[in-house]
């Protein structure tokens, strides 16, 4: 299925309609198995998510969640770490039981078993309905870097120079990003029933353009998403541009 494309006016437009359909999506299925994301892009999301509860009684008490990935050797505690961000973005403030929230523990002694215990939860929380993505200016899904191969599982993978200079805005400095994570494989982001990704900014533009109309390569980790049966992207006009 070719990819659906929705152009927003701007990055407002797009966290409010990116929030909607997931608004949506609860109200349809109160125990909805959601796939979340971090970085700068879905925060006005989770904004929005978090006002439609306070205000519109939306209700996370059933949803249960599965983050994309989180960095290796960050606790839970530091203010990078993308458990400590979904605290501060979104589980803290709504109505959702943190034992129904998962995200890959980056502090793991065993990251083999806790890669194949997160993939066993999924399955047995019977898949995830409707996920969330950002998308990196080299094409990346999650930390599926460019290269990764489309059949890939959760597991343990190597950031990219890119993304570590693209991530080292959040940190002190560039030599305190990590340069591991547990992430989501392709395959596992693949068989969400409904993907709906979200780039803003022109620095997205190229990526954007290559995975909607490119061939779909590997080089080009999110050009795959041209095989799923219903993805869309929500763009603001600048990530549009090349399209
Ligand atoms: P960003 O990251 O939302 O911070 O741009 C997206 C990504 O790298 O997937």
């Amino acid at each position: 299925m070719p990819i659906k494309v929705l152009i927003t006016k701007n990055y407002d437009e797009l966290s409010e309609k990116a929030a909607k359909i997931i608004a949506d999506a609860i109200r349809n299925k109160p125990n909805l198995v959601l796939g979340l994301a971090t970085g700068g892009t879905p925060v006005g999301c989770y904004r929005e998510l978090v006002r439609m509860h306070k205000e519109k009684k939306l209700d996370f008490s059933r949803v249960v969640t599965f983050n994309l990935d989180e960095y290796i050797g960050l606790p839970p505690t530091h203010p990078q770490s993308y458990r400590y961000f979904m605290n501060e973005n979104l589980f803290n403030h709504v109505n959702i039981r943190m034992e129904n929230t998962h995200i890959p523990d980056g502090m793991t002694d065993d990251p083999q078993k806790t890669c194949e215990e997160f993939e066993k939860a999924i399955e047995t929380a019977g898949g995830i309905d409707l996920q969330l993505l950002g998308i990196g200016a080299n094409g990346h899904i999650a930390f599926n870097e460019p290269g990764s191969p489309f059949n890939s599982r959760t597991r343990v993978v190597e950031i990219s120079e890119q993304t570590r200079k693209d991530n080292a805005r959040f940190f002190q400095s560039i030599d305190e990003v990590p340069r591991q994570a547990i992430s989501m494989g392709i395959g596992t982001i693949m068989e969400a029933r409904k993907i709906v990704l979200l780039a803003s900014g022109a620095r997205k533009a190229d990526a954007v353009a290559k995975s909607v109309k490119g061939p779909i390569t590997e080089e080009v980790p999110a050009s795959i998403l041209q095989k799923h049966p219903n993805c869309t992207f929500i763009l603001d006009e600048a990530a549009a541009s090349k399209l």
